[in-house]
């Protein structure tokens, strides 16, 4: 079946006992069980329930895995993989990734023995130079956050097959619709379905897609044992929202693009980061590995700090405001928002700047998108 269809149908098989086109939310936390030790199917609902398990099959059905895992946050999902390591092993986490994810490795893991190192993975060769015996996964985003360089994860889940690594790729930022990781060799596909997935600004979720029985098996554990599991009305978020994830990239695209092409030719941006821009370093990678360019990007706003708050403040579509992915747009500071866990001199290494703008596009009619960003360029430019 191709995408649209199983966006919309995916886990959302009409209910056995009533008919049900909308599928019940089975809010229960524990199910009654025929006799001692004889559960029907399900027995508390940190270890398995009925809604979180549609949820959990369209995840897979949409990544193509045979698996999925919901979580109750993105970073919840990340705890969990973070937890098929143990003391002594090593991660390489590629440049670029979402700040909590290096806040997470970098203030939670190590704490459990667990190392990583940033590595530049637009360049392989530096990747496979980085594996260490104890090496065990590799952590990528691509496009990156919040600078929106494609890596080629074909090549990367190359490296990490041939040195045995778990290749863990966050998908969060394209969405299913735009690409399939697992497809170009990844192990672990792992979601915020706080973003695209739900697409409404309206929960917080996460999610994994594996296809490995083993490493199916241990999460699933994990899953279990950790407890970072949605609630039955999140999962049903989750799923409402994608039952119009292929229809929203597509919009969500046509106006990043737009805008993005206006800053590149307003004369006000020094750089404008958009995985299908012509000008981009890894426009041809990106032609190749996605299918649009989704709805994020990123752009140097010149008159640094000053103008990048003045333009900020001065949206009035555009919502000042943190996430990404919903049917809104939304518009940050990576250096003082999201990415302010990141070590002010780590940042500046990464080009994580006062002057750079991120942008979440969103569905609303691009002309008066465009309207919004050209004023707020104005009476930055003005400051
Ligand atoms: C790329 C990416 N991965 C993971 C996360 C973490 O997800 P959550 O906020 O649902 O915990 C985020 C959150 O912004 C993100 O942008």
């Amino acid at each position: 079946m191709r995408f649209a269809t199983k966006a919309v149908h995916s886990g959302n098989e009409p209910d056995r006992e009533t008919g049900a086109v909308a599928p019940p939310i089975f809010t229960a936390s524990t199910f009654a069980q025929d006799g001692v030790g004889k559960p029907r199917g399900y027995e508390y609902s940190r270890s398995g329930n009925p809604t979180r398990e549609r949820l959990e099959r369209a995840v897979a059905e949409l990544e193509h895995g045979k698996h999925g895992l919901a979580f109750s946050s993105g970073l919840g999902a990340t705890a969990t993989v973070g937890s098929l390591l143990k003391k002594g092993d090593h991660v390489l986490i590629c440049n670029d990734v979402y700040g909590g994810t290096f806040r997470i490795f970098n203030s939670v893991f190590a704490n459990y023995g667990i190392s990583f190192s940033k590595v530049d993975a637009r360049d392989p060769d530096s990747l496979a130079r980085a594996v260490r015996p104890s090496t065990r996964m590799v952590w990528m985003e691509s496009p990156t956050n919040p600078l929106m360089v494609v890596l080629d994860i074909r090549a990367v889940a190359k490296i990490a097959r041939e040195k045995g690594l778990i290749l863990t790729v966050d998908n969060t930022f394209a969405s299913p619709y735009l690409q399939n990781p697992l497809k170009l060799g990844a192990t672990i596909v792992l979601h915020s379905t706080t973003k695209y997935i739900s697409g409404h600004s309206d929960m917080v979720g996460g999610a994994l897609a594996v296809s490995d029985e083993d490493l199916y098996g241990r999460l699933k554990f994990l899953q279990n044992a950790i407890g970072a599991v949605p609630s039955p009305f999140d999962c049903y978020l989750a799923l409402r929202g994608m039952r119009t994830l292929h229809l929203r990239m597509e919009q969500h695209s046509r106006n990043a693009q737009a805008i993005a092409e206006l800053l590149e030719g307003s004369g006000r941006a020094t750089s404008v980061f958009y995985p299908f821009l012509e000008s981009s370093p890894t426009y041809r990678l990106a032609k190749r590995q996605m299918s649009l360019g989704g709805g994020m990007l990123s752009f140097r706003i010149k008159g640094g700090y000053r103008a990048a708050s003045r333009f900020l403040e001065s949206l009035r579509v555009f919502v000042l405001a943190e996430s990404l992915g919903g049917v809104e747009s939304l518009a940050e500071l990576p250096a003082r928002m999201t990415h302010f866990s990141i070590p002010k001199v780590e940042r500046g290494r990464l080009g994580i700047t006062d002057d750079l703008i991120r942008l979440s596009v969103g569905i609303e009619d691009p002309l008066d998108l465009a309207d919004d960003v050209r004023r707020a360029l104005d009476r930055a430019a003005s400051a």
